[in-house]
Parts: structure tokens; sequence; C-alpha cells
């Protein structure tokens, strides 16, 4: 019984009202009854039947403000509402349709009427309950199954830019083997990007593209790479040649990282005034992101030891760097870099101390891999 449609039958009129019920009960509904709109509102509230047969003329609330009211209701709109009519009244009729009503029955009641208008209101009621739950399960299914992906996609994107930024580092290794040379100077990178307004995923990419700049030295023989002296003039065009192996080592890649890395390994050496190396690129020619791997790679080189030479101390690296404006550096990202000065120490105080953090803003101040 418990699983048997459930009708509410709405008439102030009794005799009509235990007509209908008898009529309903004997063919196996379960019923519920009001004779006035309020009690019928607050009956679909607390039962949620699946047809109310809805009168038109009743107390409290006719049936156009129930009808309004279950139908304006999220969770109740889905009840069929049938509503029943006397022959004269087709305004009636027309306002009940526009206001959401689902069918009609004519006053007088005819038996077999009733019985068909109902069993196809239940029905309707039962395929649209169904077609509600198979969309719920659907979409919970989406959700869960985009979430999947999301999250594999974010394991995937991790692991390829670790592989990236493992692989600089072996390049890397033979002249400074803790990597931190890489960190530091990705992250100023990121952090000169975020002042010249790159927008997130810009300065994402320059942090990730950056540890590459040099790995082109993986094709420079160890007695040129770490000669303590000064490199004669053959052994310099050997180590600037870095760039253009670096390069060739990134090319034609189909991922904006590598690509970006690529533009960076090339430019890198380029200087302001058109004297840098390999091709000689001048103020604007050279691609930004070389400019400013210029300015973040030669400040960490000032400041930390090498096979030629020893760490500048900071006032000195900075004069040096000072110099540098419109000559090897573009004014404006030497502008920044200086703007931005505090947080480019706070980086280099903080690298060494870092480790891979799960979930971490990928460009906030100082970025682990
Ligand atoms: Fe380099």
């Amino acid at each position: 019984m418990e699983n048997q449609p459930l009708i509410l039958i709405t008439d102030d009129d009794i005799w009509q009202q235990k007509l209908i019920e008898v009529t309903l009960s004997g063919f196996g509904y379960r019923i519920i009854t009001a004779t006035d709109g309020e009690t019928a509102l607050s009956l679909v509230t607390q039962h949620m039947p699946d047809v109310i047969l809805l009168d038109i003329q009743m107390p409290r609330k006719n049936g156009f403000e129930v009808l309004a009211e279950v139908k304006q209701n999220e969770t109740t709109k889905g009840i069929q509402v049938v509503m029943v009519t006397g022959t004269e009244e087709k305004e009636a009729r027309a306002k009940a349709l526009e206001l959401g009503a689902d069918d009609f029955l004519m006053k007088p009641i005819d038996r077999v009427l009733l019985k068909a208008r109902i069993q196809s209101s239940v029905k309707l009621k039962s395929y649209n309950d169904h077609l509600k739950f198979y969309q719920k399960h659907l979409e919970a299914e989406v959700d869960q199954k985009t979430q999947q992906l999301s999250h594999a996609f974010e394991q995937l994107k991790k692991v390829s830019l670790e592989t990236i930024y493992r692989l600089a580092r072996a390049a890397e290794y033979r002249d400074e083997d803790t990597g931190d040379h890489l960190l530091r100077m990705s992250n100023y990178s990121a952090v000169l990007a975020e002042g010249m307004g790159f927008d997130k995923s810009k300065r994402e990419a320059i942090l990730y593209a950056s540890p590459m700049h040099d790995v082109g030295k993986i094709g420079i023989p160890d007695r040129i790479l770490l000669k303590p002296g000064r490199l004669d003039l053959e052994e310099w065009d050997i180590m600037k040649s870095h760039t253009i192996i670096g390069a060739k080592i990134l090319e034609k890649s189909s991922s904006d990282i590598v690509q970006l890395a690529e533009v960076i390994a090339l430019t890198h050496h380029e200087k302001w005034d058109g004297s840098g190396y390999p091709v000689g690129l001048k103020e604007k020619e050279i691609p930004l992101p070389g400019r400013i791997v210029a300015v973040s790679d030669v400040f960490d080189a000032l400041q930390s030891i090498r096979p030629y030479k020893k760490a500048f101390p900071i006032d000195e690296t900075l004069a040096i760097m000072t110099a540098g404006r419109g000559v090897h550096f573009d004014p404006e990202v030497l502008d920044v870099f200086f703007s931005l000065l505090d947080r480019i120490l706070e980086i280099q105080k903080a690298v060494g101390t870092l480790e891979i953090k799960e979930n971490q803003d990928l460009v906030g101040p100082v970025i682990a891999f």
C-alpha cells in the first residue's frame, strides 16, 4: 500500500470529494483530502502527493493560488495538478494553463475519465521522477569523473614539471651540484614577470621554463665549463654555443612551456645594447622572457661562487646591476628588479630550506620544485 501513488483531493464540496475518494480508493490509490487551499498546501509539503485533483472555488486560497504556489516551488513543481472545472469556465481553464496546470477534468466527473486522467498523470509523474533521479545521478557521476580527471591532470603536470626541472638540473650538475641556482633564478624570474604585468599562467610558464636556460651546457666540454681561469677566444666561442645547443635540444616541442624554454635558452645572453650573443639582438628585438632571465641569471651568478670567481657582496652586486641598466639589461626590467628587491632577497634567503609542497600557489613569493 505504501508504494501506491498518493492522490490529494481538494474540494470544498464534501459529497463531491467523497465520491472521488471512493472511486479512486477502489482503483488502489492512497488518498488524502483537503476542503480549503491552505490545508491543501500544507498537505502538499507534508506528504508530497503524486497527483493533486484541484477544485477552483475554495475558501482560504482558491485553486489558482494553490496551483501557483505548487508550480513555483522547486520541490513541488513536479507534482501533477489536474484542475476540476465546470463546463462554462473557459477563461478559468486558460488561466490555469498559464499557471502550469497539467490536465483538466470537467464537472460532473465521469468515473471512466477520472480513472484515465489519474492513470496518465501518475505515469507522467513517475516518468518525471525517474528522469530527475537519472539526471541527478548523472550529474553526480560527471562531477566525480571531472574531479578524477583534474586530479590525474594535476599529477601528470606535476610529474612533467618535476622531470623538466630534474633534466635541467642534470645539465647544471657539473658546475653547480645543488640545483639552488635554478631554484633561485626561476623564482626571481617569476617575480620579475609579475612586476612586468604577466598574468598567472604566463608567470607560471616562466617559472617552469627558466630552469632550462642553460640546458645546452650539456654540450660544453669540462675543460671549458670548469676552467678556473679566463677562457681564450676559441674557448669562449664554444662556451657561447650553449645557447644554440640549448635551443636545439628544446626545439619543435608542442608544449608551451618547452617552447618558452627554447626562447629563453637562445636569448638569455643577449644584451640590451646589442653586444650579447649568440645573435646580437638589440633592445626589444630580444624577447621579454629572455630580458627577464638575463637579469635574474646575472644577479644570481654575481651572488654565487663560480669556478672562475668568488661571490660578490650584495652592495657590489647591485652596483654592477645598476651599471648594466640600458647596456646589458632592459631598463624597465631592471627598474622592476630594484622595486621588488625585497622579494628577490627573501627568495635568496629561503632557497635551500625548501621542500616540494602539495597544493601550494605555484607563483607565490618562493616556489619549490
Ligand atoms: Fe647561460
